[in-house]
């Protein structure tokens, strides 16, 4: 280990503001956190930051879904986001949002620095077009049959049948996601990062030892295949950046996302005023910056990415991390069979230092996938954190606290045991700087079994029957808990918690890695309390069958007399939380515009009258409905829709068409009619 200080900055992709995280995205998460506080210990300057990935169509759409804007949308993710990190104890030195004044200065600092140097290219291009929606498609929003397979209902970018990659011009019979409509190939006048003009020098920054081996062989196919231009630039409407002297026109969410990176830290440099933005990111910085990435997205990362920074007078990435994806038992993470566990619902059932102590066991520093197998999960860190690690101080401390008045003894440093566990640790260094977390969990579990082993052979609960033993029984214990002590310090990276709640226990200040090598001498702990417990395979299932999505296909269940199958079971709790109130229909109206919608005011009772657009113009002439009386869901979130705030949801019954009964019970409604 170089005893000189280092200066660190480090990242993890940034999720976007659009969905919550998961136990994949923790994979990530975690691998970045034990690494940045591994350097953290060595006395490093290692800032780990990150932020909400707030832009693109998808963001803006689900916003309109909500009916809420986007910057709503944004700020409740961001809000969900914080704390599922902080409590699953990944410690971000800050967390920022790319949808914020310091990325839009830097978007448009380097794009303009990218167009001066002439690096911009200009050109007419076809893109795929909603009429009815009037917007251009991103490719997911495209759907069709597969070009190579056949396969129905695939993406634009690629099928999932049959693995070919492909544009939306080559589906065959493409539709809108969003209308369902056949898009049309529109003229559009695009923006280009022309990457071919920087390939000697991405060449030479690939080549200098900056990433993994099988991230660097598909490098090289993609230099032996062509570097294209990229398109930087989308068309309103879009949710992002507008493009400076480009009206209309906004930065592609993929250009601003990974400025979002420097984005997050400059919002810290202007909170820590010891800390200097150019000291890190300037052409020739000798200080460091890594990328922890999927490798899913090590095109943009290791490509756009240090082409824009170089272009634009910036330094590029010292590396970039790249690791593989989850499978849990073995396969894909899936809704059905409730392996698709968001973070929060583990939460909920599991300590978060049990999956960062799994995952760890598990992580290299390779591109391969990681699996957690649910029953290998139980009983690893059963038997070796609870069964190894914290069963050493359990066996050792009852004696002192109650033997021994709380009082440790000196242990002796030069004993063969001692040694050691110190001969090992800088191996262990190494393996967490190399991000070889399995092999460093190996090697630490190797001496939690010599200092169990130990203490088996010496027998303290028999020792401490002859008086005579009764010194021997305190050294023996001391050195336990000594032992103890520098387990829980190597493992601090992974544990924080425990490891705090360690250091509370021995009475000592946080470990750093160098302590851990001195004993701790003559002194004085607190009373032992359980520090972990084991993982209790119930909680698992529970939480397995809390996150099962019942997918079970239509066809196997019983359809309704409306000939619709029954929507998936919920539980009383669910439909508890439906507030359903008798209302009067004060005054109904048709819609310009839409042909199925009416709008009604209804009264929900002294006077709290809302404005509701209902789907029931094929039944009623609006006359015929004011004064009568309608059931409606009174709790439902407000929907911006196209012509208005709708405030509820009326409920009406019948197949649909000129079949449509609101409620008066001689107007036709039968029992077990489906509610529309
Ligand atoms: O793939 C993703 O989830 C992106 N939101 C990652 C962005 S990383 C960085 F470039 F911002
Ligand atoms: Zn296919």
């Amino acid at each position: 280990m170089s005893a000189t200080p280092r200066h660190i900055l480090v990242t993890s992709a940034l999720p976007y503001a659009n969905g919550s995280i998961h136990l994949g995205h923790l994979v990530e998460y975690i691998q970045t956190d034990i690494w940045v506080r591994f350097q953290k210990m060595q006395g490093h300057t290692c800032i780990y930051v990150c932020a909400d990935d707030a832009h693109g169509t998808p963001i803006m759409l689900n916003a309109q879904k909500l009916g809420i804007t986007p910057e709503q949308l944004i700020a409740k993710t961001d809000k969900e986001h914080r704390a599922d990190f902080a409590d699953f104890l990944i410690e971000f030195d800050n967390y920022h949002s790319t949808h914020s004044p310091e990325n839009r200065e830097l978007a448009e600092y380097i794009y303009k620095q990218l167009r001066a140097k002439d690096y911009i290219a200009t050109r007419t291009i076809q893109r795929p077009y909603d009429e009815s929606k009037q917007m251009f498609l991103p490719d997911r929003f495209i759907k069709g049959e597969c070009p190579r397979c056949g396969a129905a209902d695939q993406y634009g970018d690629g099928c999932e049948v049959c693995g070919a990659n492909y544009t939306p011009s080559d589906l065959k019979n493409p539709v809108s996601v969003l209308s369902g409509t056949k898009p049309i190939a529109k003229d559009t006048k695009q923006f280009f990062f022309e990457l071919g003009k920087l390939e000697t020098v991405l060449r030479q920054w690939t080549q200098a030892g900056t990433l993994q081996s099988g991230i660097a062989n598909k490098l090289d196919e993609w230099f032996t295949s062509g570097l294209q231009d990229w398109e930087i630039s989308r068309d309103a409407p879009y949710w992002g950046f507008k493009i400076p002297d480009a009206p209309g026109k906004y930065f592609y969410v993929w250009l601003d996302a990974p400025i979002g990176y420097m984005a997050s830290f400059k919002n810290l440099c202007s909170k820590k005023p010891d800390l200097n933005f150019d000291d890190y990111w300037k052409a020739d910085s000798q200080y460091e910056v890594y990328h922890f990435i999927g490798k899913d997205i090590a095109y943009f990362h290791t490509l756009f990415w240090p082409a824009m920074l170089h272009g634009a007078g910036f330094r590029m990435p010292s590396a970039v991390f790249c690791h593989g994806f989850l499978t849990v038992n073995g396969t894909k993470m899936s809704k059905s069979r409730g392996t698709f566990i968001q973070a929060r619902t583990y939460l909920q059932y599991l300590n978060p230092e049990y999956l960062r102590y799994y995952y760890a066991a598990k992580l290299s520093d390779g591109i391969d996938d990681l699996d957690l197998n649910l029953e290998d999960f139980t009983q690893r860190v059963n038997a070796d954190l609870v069964g190894k690690v914290v069963n050493i101080a359990s066996r050792c401390a009852g004696f002192i606290n109650k033997q021994f008045d709380n009082q440790l003894i000196n242990v002796p440093a030069d004993s063969e045991l001692f040694k050691q566990f110190t001969q090992a640790m800088p191996l262990i260094a190494k393996d967490y700087e190399q991000r070889e977390f399995s092999s460093a969990i190996r090697q630490i579990m190797a001496l939690a079994d010599s200092a169990n082993q130990y203490i088996d052979a010496q027998k303290p609960w028999a020792m401490i029957k002859q008086t005579e033993q009764r010194d021997n029984v305190h050294l023996v214990c001391s050195m336990g808990l000594n032992l103890f002590r520098i387990l829980i310090g190597l493992l601090k990276p992974v544990l924080p918690g425990l490891c705090a709640q360690s250091e509370a226990f021995l009475n000592i200040a946080p470990l750093r890695w160098t302590d851990l090598a001195i004993p701790m001498g003559v002194q004085r702990i607190n009373t032992f309390e359980p520090l972990l417990t084991r993982i209790e395979i119930e909680k698992v299932t529970a939480m397995v069958d809390a996150s099962k999505e019942n997918l079970a296909p239509a066809v196997t269940q019983a359809p309704t007399p409306g000939g619709e199958a029954i929507k998936p079971e919920i539980s009383i709790d669910d439909f508890g939380k439906i507030d359903l109130r008798i209302a009067k229909i004060v005054t109904a109206g048709f819609v310009e515009g839409a042909d199925k919608l009416l709008q009604l005011t209804v009264d929900l009772g002294e006077g709290n009258t809302r404005n509701i657009f209902a789907g029931i113009r094929s039944a009623y002439d609006p006359k015929t409905l004011e004064g009568r009386y309608t059931v409606v869901v009174a709790n439902l979130a407000p929907r911006k829709m196209k012509f208005g705030m709708s405030e509820g949801m009326v409920l009406a019954a019948g197949p649909g068409g000129k079949d449509l009964w609101i409620l008066s019970p001689d107007d036709g409604a039968q029992p077990g009619m489906r509610v529309k």
